[in-house]
């Protein structure tokens, strides 16, 4: 078997440490050794614009958050899915990943960076959420951790507490989507969309095309209008 090679790697700043891998083609994200994110499993990603986008509200969406750049499947799917006037807004908390996706990962999408749809923005996808105030986003995509239950990043707590659950609704426009990616079904974080008051649905979504089962969910929640 081939060994895997070493791409670049930063200290972060709690620590630990980041590392971008390649494997026969195949990119890896770890942080301190667990898998952040692979190239192999990018269907969920892509699925998840597809939630937010696809059906009654292709093509409507002005302005769009995506909260984790990750490796770009999901900003790539929302790029195809939007019209030339949309605005598409990538939270990044980690300065490296898309400094990565910029020198190492072209082979990916191309400069999918410099789509002049395409906003950057370092830091917490709260603070953004903070910064453009209420009623600004037709839809808010939250791929930032494993989930409300499965979460990897303590600082994230407060993104999927009832509060930061709330200002994703207050952030919506009526009639806005927000959809969350999650690594396990969680009845209680369902429950807590809707009692914030999103109309929520739950769907499973395969980790790669040909993967046996669903083993992923996406929280489908509907701002009413
Ligand atoms: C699983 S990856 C996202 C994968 C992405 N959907 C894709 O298509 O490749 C999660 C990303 O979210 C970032 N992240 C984690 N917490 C964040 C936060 N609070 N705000 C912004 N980005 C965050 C991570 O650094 C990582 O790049």
């Amino acid at each position: 078997m081939k060994p895997s090679k070493l791409v670049a790697e930063a200290k972060l700043p709690d620590g630990s440490l980041l590392s971008l891998r390649e494997h026969d083609g195949h990119h890896t994200l770890r942080v301190d050794g667990e898998l952040l994110m692979t190239t192999r499993a990018t269907a969920s990603e892509t699925a998840m614009a597809d939630s937010a986008l696809a059906g009654p509200a292709l093509g409507k969406a002005r302005k769009i958050l995506i909260g984790g750049l990750g490796f770009g499947y999901t900003l790539r799917r929302v790029l195809e899915l939007s019209t030339p006037e949309t605005k598409v807004v990538v939270a990044e908390l980690i300065p490296q990943v898309v400094e990565w996706n910029r020198q190492h990962l072209q082979s990916l999408h191309g400069p999918l960076l410099d789509d002049p749809r395409v906003e950057v923005v370092l830091g917490d996808v709260r603070a953004l959420l903070e910064r453009e105030g209420r009623m600004a986003w037709d839809a808010i995509l939250l791929d930032t951790d494993n989930g409300a239950s499965a979460m990897v990043d303590r600082r994230n707590k407060q993104l999927y507490s009832d509060d930061g659950l709330k200002a994703v609704h207050k952030a919506l426009k009526p009639g806005g989507r927000a959809v969350y990616w999650s690594a396990t079904r969680d009845e209680e974080f369902q429950a807590r969309l809707r009692e914030v008051g999103f109309l929520v649905e739950a769907s499973g979504v395969k980790a790669w095309a040909d993967a046996k089962r669903a083993s992923h969910t996406l929280y489908v929640a509907d701002r009413k209008r």
